[in-house]
C-alpha cells in the first residue's frame, strides 16, 4: 500500500506522455506475457446496447442520436439467448485462447454490475444479469483467459471534460472538470479488477480523443491496475509509441509496422508483446447490413502473417442484441479451429522468425523448428535469405514429406514438389 502511495505521488508530478514512471513488471506479468504471446489468436466481442440499433458501437453519434434519447436504449436491452458457456465453448473451438470484451464502450453504458454508475446492465435493464461475471465464470471454467476492454472516452457523462477531437458531435451535458471522471474511472477499474477474478489485461481506447497532450493520468490508472493484479497487462489503442507501464502493443486493423488503415502512422513497432486486432467483415458492433465477411483463407492468412510479423491477431464478433454470436462468424472461427487442429503447431508457441515479411509469406520459429509458411508463390522454388544458420533438414509440416533444399552462404533455396496452392503450405525447417 505505501509502496502505491508513493508511487501516485511520484506519478503525480509527470506528465501524461509519462505513463508508470519506474515501471518494471511483476514476475508474474512477465511470465503472462509469454503466455499471452504463446496464446496467438484471441476474440474481440464488441457487445453493448447499441446492439439493438444493429448499426455499429458508433451509431450514437453517427446518427446524431441525442443522449436523452440513446441511454433510453437499456430498459429495452434482454438478450434472452445469451449464454456465457455457449460463446466461450463456440470461440474456444476457434482456437481462441483470450477474449477481450468491451465492458464499456464510448458510449458509456456498463456492461457489468458496477456501483459507480446507474447506467449499467443490472440496473438500467430489465435483463438485470452481469455479462461480464457469467462471461469471467465461464472463461475460468473452459480454460480461456479473459481481458476487458475499457473505453477512456465516455459520450455521455458531463465530467468527460474538456471533450477532444469529437467535440463538435456532442449531444450530452456539460460539466467543468475532468477530475470526477477520472475517479469513476479508477473506482470502475478497481470494480474490474476485484469482482471477476483473474484479468488478463485492460484493453484502452479512445485516448486518440483527447491526444497526447491531454493528462489522461495513466499514471494512476496504470499503477491502480498493477497493484490489484500485477500479472494484467496494459494495451492502450491511443495509437501512439508504447508508454512506460504498458504491457503489450495494440494495433488497430494494422499488421505491426503497417500503415494500412491509417491508425499507425510512424507508430514504433516496440519490444512488447504486439496485438493486432480486425474485423471480420467491417464493423466492430453488430450490424445487420455488413455481411461482408473476410473469406475463411483470408482470415487464415491473417493470422498466419500476424504470427509472422510476432504478433497476436484479436478477431472480433459483434454479437446481435438477443445474445447470439451470428452464424456467419461462429462458422469462420470454426474453420480456423480447424485449421489450428492441424496447423497449430506451426502458430501457438512461436515467435516471429528470422526471415522478414514477404509477399511469399511468413516465417515463425519454436527452439530450433522454423516453419515457412507460403501463402502465395508462383513458383516451385523459394529463395529465403537466411543466413548465419545451418539447416539440418527440410520437410513439409503436414505430410513430414522431405524437401530438396540448397544452401549456401547467402541463404537456402527450398525446391518444392510443386507450385503451392493451398491456404498455407507450410514446410518446416530444422536448424
Ligand atoms: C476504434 C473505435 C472503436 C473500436 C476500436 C477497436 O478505436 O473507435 O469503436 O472499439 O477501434 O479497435
Amino acid at each position: 500500500m505505501i509502496r502505491y502511495l508513493l508511487l501516485l505521488m511520484l506519478a503525480a508530478t509527470t506528465g501524461s506522455a509519462v505513463a508508470q514512471k519506474g515501471y518494471t513488471p511483476s514476475k508474474e506479468n512477465l511470465a503472462y506475457r509469454q503466455q499471452f504471446q504463446d496464446n496467438k489468436l484471441g476474440v474481440f466481442i464488441h457487445w453493448g446496447i447499441y446492439s439493438m440499433l444493429a448499426d455499429g458501437e458508433w451509431a450514437m453519434l453517427q446518427k446524431k442520436i441525442p443522449y436523452e434519447e440513446y441511454s433510453k436504449l437499456a430498459a429495452g436491452f434482454a438478450p434472452s439467448k445469451f449464454n456465457a458457456e455457449e460463446w466461450v465453448a463456440a470461440l474456444k473451438a476457434g482456437g481462441a485462447k483470450y477474449i477481450c470484451i468491451t465492458s464499456r464502450h464510448h458510449d458509456g453504458f456498463s456492461m457489468f454490475g458496477t456501483g459507480s454508475s446507474d447506467y449499467n446492465i443490472v440496473d438500467a435493464t430489465p435483463f438485470k444479469r452481469d455479462v461480464l461475471k457469467e462471461l469471467a465464470n465461464a472463461c475460468h471454467k473452459q480454460g480461456v483467459k479473459l481481458h476487458f476492454y475499457y473505453s477512456l472516452l465516455d459520450w455521455g457523462r458531463p465530467d468527460y471534460n474538456p471533450k477532444g477531437v469529437l467535440a463538435a458531435k456532442w449531444t450530452g451535458p456539460e460539466q467543468p472538470g475532468y477530475n470526477t471522471y477520472h475517479r469513476f474511472m479508477l473506482s470502475q477499474l478497481k470494480e474490474l479488477l476485484t469482482n471477476y477474478g483473474e484479468i488478463g489485461a485492460i484493453w484502452f481506447d479512445g485516448a486518440w480523443d483527447k491526444g497526447k497532450a491531454f493528462n489522461w493520468k495513466f499514471d494512476e490508472l496504470y499503477t491502480l491496475i498493477h497493484s490489484l493484479q500485477p500479472a494484467c497487462l496494459i494495451i492502450n489503442n491511443h495509437h501512439w509509441a508504447a508508454l512506460e507501464g504498458e504491457d503489450a502493443q495494440a494495433f488497430e486493423r494494422d499488421l505491426p509496422g503497417q500503415n494500412t488503415a491509417g491508425f499507425s502512422h510512424g507508430v514504433e513497432v516496440s519490444a512488447l508483446p504486439l496485438e493486432t486486432c480486425e474485423t471480420m467483415n467491417g464493423s466492430w458492433g453488430y450490424k445487420i447490413t455488413d455481411n461482408n465477411y473476410k473469406s475463411e483463407k483470408a482470415l487464415i492468412q491473417y493470422l498466419v502473417k500476424a504470427a509472422g510479423n510476432n504478433a497476436n491477431l484479436l478477431m472480433n464478433v459483434g454479437p446481435r442484441p438477443d445474445g447470439t454470436l451470428p452464424e456467419i462468424a461462429v462458422q469462420r472461427f470454426s474453420a480456423m479451429g480447424q485449421w489450428l487442429q492441424q496447423y497449430g503447431e506451426s502458430i501457438y508457441g512461436t515467435r516471429g522468425g528470422p526471415v522478414a515479411a514477404h509477399k511469399w509469406g511468413v516465417t515463425t520459429e519454436k527452439g530450433t523448428r522454423l516453419f515457412v509458411h507460403i501463402l502465395d508463390l508462383q513458383d516451385k522454388a523459394l529463395f529465403l535469405p537466411l543466413t548465419g544458420k545451418k539447416v539440418r533438414s527440410a520437410r513439409v509440416f503436414i505430410d513430414k514429406k522431405p524437401v530438396k533444399f540448397m544452401q549456401q552462404k547467402e541463404g537456402v533455396l527450398l525446391l518444392l514438389e510443386k507450385q503451392p496452392d493451398e491456404t498455407d503450405y507450410v514446410i518446416e525447417l530444422n536448424i
